[in-house]
């Protein structure tokens, strides 16, 4: 009665990582319990994390193949669109996240379009802000079109809210809201996400375009832009290291803020339990309910079933 803070498995969204194929259901080495799953084999995952009361699901798409231009990103048979149909005529309550960026999609591993550029003799890469915008857009309205319910942007190129936004109303999709990860540090919590999702950069590293994590001001200033550019709700991430932000975004704005508890926190948990040092259980449940003590709304948790289970 006296507890103040409390857990709900409708506020947890669960990831995941969709691949071609049909009965796949492939292991993640480096996150135990989680699978990159064909669409078949995904339809039953999240028809059960639906039957346990996760409010919903986050896709994730391994194309079948990556090129310059991240064509399967936005391409209409894309994995991630084939798989929002599929689960579209599945689901009932729960609520359809489609991420929208590039890096699964591009052949160099970033989220944005590349140039090379010379600096004094030495070769260097650049991720192009702008002509990367019509590209997410692409990919934002497609993955509406197959029946997203919320398009979640995660590439950090700046003005893509209002771009997007933009993109989706003249497509007819003025009701679809956008999840913006609005303060996503550069951060060494997502190396196991890399490993599923293929997405780690061949060259270079993201901290042009994702945020210091020294930044708490710079993070609220990023909220603050995006929600000006028309987010209907802001993300948060990682979710531990950053539970000040959470806290300062929680009191500042009034949209539905979301946490990304991300593979690095989970496989950490998920590998000190494996040696016995943590109780998986005790240690899932203290940090979720610390992130939503912070002041989520939503918590992004790849222990969404099992948290639930325990509710
Ligand atoms: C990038 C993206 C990342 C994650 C989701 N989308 C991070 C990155 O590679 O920079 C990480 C999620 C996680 O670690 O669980 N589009």
């Amino acid at each position: 009665m006296v507890r103040e803070t409390r857990l709900e498995p409708g506020q947890f969204i669960l990831p995941f990582f969709v691949t071609p194929g049909e009965r796949v259901r492939q292991d993640i080495s480096s996150m135990p319990g989680v699978h990159r799953l064909s669409i078949d084999e995904l339809i039953k995952d999240v028809k059960e994390a639906e039957s346990l009361g996760v409010g919903g699901v986050m896709l994730f798409g391994l194309p079948p193949s990556k090129d310059e231009a991240a064509s399967g990103a936005w391409a209409e048979d894309g994995i991630v669109q084939k798989a929002l149909r599929a689960l579209r005529g599945e689901v009932k309550e729960m609520v359809l996240f489609a991420d929208t960026c590039l890096c699964e999609y591009t052949s160099h591993g970033h989220c944005g379009v590349l140039e090379k550029r010379n600096e004094g003799g030495r070769e260097v890469w650049d991720v192009q802000n702008d002509p990367t915008l019509p590209i997410l857009a692409k990919t934002a309205v497609s993955q509406a079109k197959a029946g997203a319910d919320v398009i979640a942007p995660s590439d950090m190129m700046d003005g893509r809210i209002g771009y997007l936004r933009k993109a989706l109303d003249d497509a007819g999709f003025a009701n679809t809201p956008i999840l913006s990860y609005a303060a996503k540090f550069a951060s060494a919590f997502y190396g196991p996400f890399r490993d599923a999702a293929d997405s780690a950069p061949q060259h270079g590293d993201r901290r042009g375009y994702q945020m210091d994590g020294a930044n708490a001001r710079e993070a609220l200033r990023e909220v603050a832009l995006d929600i000006e550019e028309g987010a209907d709700a802001v993300m948060v991430k990682p979710a531990l290291a950053y539970l000040d932000i959470i806290a300062k975004v929680r009191e500042r704005f009034d949209v539905p803020v979301a946490a990304y508890h991300v593979s690095g926190e989970y496989s950490s948990i998920m590998a000190a339990a494996k040696l016995g040092w943590l109780d998986r259980d005790r240690a899932m449940m203290e940090a979720l309910t610390s992130i939503r003590r912070a002041g989520a709304d939503w918590i992004l948790t790849y222990f969404a079933r099992e948290a639930a289970r325990l509710l």
